[in-house]
């Protein structure tokens, strides 16, 4: 389905039936800049503060986790000073925003390799984590030099690691056990994927948890997209019918 910023108007939301988990492909921030005859990276700057917006708003309405794509293991193929800037922005987004996101009671997580960064954005990401790690409000998790494929291989060793030394029987890999040993260990499965900018496709995000979430695809560029559109992605959700392979009485 796509929907566009113009078209919106106010958005009923059922506060009972909200998400548990929304997963964001947080697309656009390049052509969001270009059409202002900016650098891309102007784009990620201002995209960043659709994350603080978002989080706050999805906290308010109760959302428990909220996932978000900020980079991929394919997004190395970019240009080095674009990839140097974007591992520069945690640090300003913490200083920013860590503070109101701890009052906020959110709790900040990562996935991926974020071995791969530099050793500041390293060090400021896992003391964000460190700060909030017993807030017990929305769960923040930033994907971060994150590959979907990558997580279920090294999800796979492992497990086989575990097998080789006896810890574990081939019974004991069961899905539930598969899934605890993910990246995302402990977060519930997906149940609303939204993307922006218009793309249709998964780009390697969150292949195993999205297998039963629903999925709304925005024309609205990152930058751009804010509470009502978070609103109208969660209208949508609440009007579909999820059947988990069974059938509706
Ligand atoms: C998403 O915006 C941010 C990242 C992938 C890091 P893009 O940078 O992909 O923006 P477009 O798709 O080129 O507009
Ligand atoms: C997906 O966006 C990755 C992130 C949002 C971090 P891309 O812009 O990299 O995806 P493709 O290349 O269009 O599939
Ligand atoms: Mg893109």
């Amino acid at each position: 389905m796509i929907f566009n910023k113009r078209k919106q108007k106010e958005h009923s939301i059922d506060m009972t039936r909200i998400p548990t988990h929304i997963a964001f492909i947080m697309d656009g921030n390049g052509r969001w800049a270009k059409q202002r005859k900016m650098p891309r990276t102007y784009g990620h700057h201002e995209g960043t503060k659709t994350i603080r917006r978002l989080a706050l708003e999805a906290n308010q309405l109760g959302v428990k986790a909220m996932t978000v794509y900020a980079f991929s293991t394919e997004n190395f193929k970019r240009d080095t000073k674009e990839i140097e800037y974007i591992f520069k922005l945690p640090k300003e987004f913490f200083h920013l925003y860590l503070k109101e996101l701890i009052d906020n009671n959110v709790q900040i997580r990562y996935i991926g390799h974020l071995e791969m960064s530099p050793q500041e954005t390293q060090s400021i990401i896992k003391d964000a984590v460190f700060q909030t790690s017993k807030n017990t409000g929305l769960i923040l998790t930033f994907a971060f030099i994150y590959g979907g494929r990558d997580e279920i291989v090294e999800t796979t060793k492992c497990i086989c690691e575990k097998y080789k030394n006896g810890e574990i029987s081939l019974d004991d890999i069961t899905e539930d056990y598969f899934e605890k040993h993910l990246m995302t260990t402990d977060l519930p499965p997906v149940d609303l994927l939204i993307r922006s900018s218009g793309e249709y496709r998964l780009s390697n995000f969150l292949p195993w948890q999205l297998a039963y979430a629903e999925f709304i695809f925005d024309e609205t560029l990152w930058p751009d997209f804010d509470e009502e559109c978070l609103h109208r992605a969660i209208s949508i959700y609440q009007g579909r019918e999820r059947r988990f392979g069974g059938v509706l009485k």
